[in-house]
């Protein structure tokens, strides 16, 4: 779901930190079929990312035969 919003240039914030049993009482969720595991806000970016910083390849991982 996050990579599909992404390819269509939308930004999401996975959030597991929230009140469960409250959330799903306000979804009027049959909790023995359904339970939300996840929130999912979506949204479109105010500022271009900063570029991220990423070290070679090369410089980080050795094979070793
Ligand atoms: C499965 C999952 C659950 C997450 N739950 C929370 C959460 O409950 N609260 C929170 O602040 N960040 C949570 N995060 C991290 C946020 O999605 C986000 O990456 C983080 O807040 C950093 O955001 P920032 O880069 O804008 O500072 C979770 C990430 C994952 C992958």
């Amino acid at each position: 779901m996050m990579s599909a919003a992404a390819f269509i240039g939308v930004d999401s914030c996975p959030i597991e930190g929230f009140e469960k049993e409250n959330v799903e009482k306000v979804l009027d969720l049959d909790t023995s079929k359904f339970q939300v595991a996840l929130m999912l806000p979506f949204g479109y970016r105010l500022n271009d990312q900063p570029k991220q910083l990423r070290s070679d390849f090369a410089s980080v991982v050795e094979f070793i035969k």
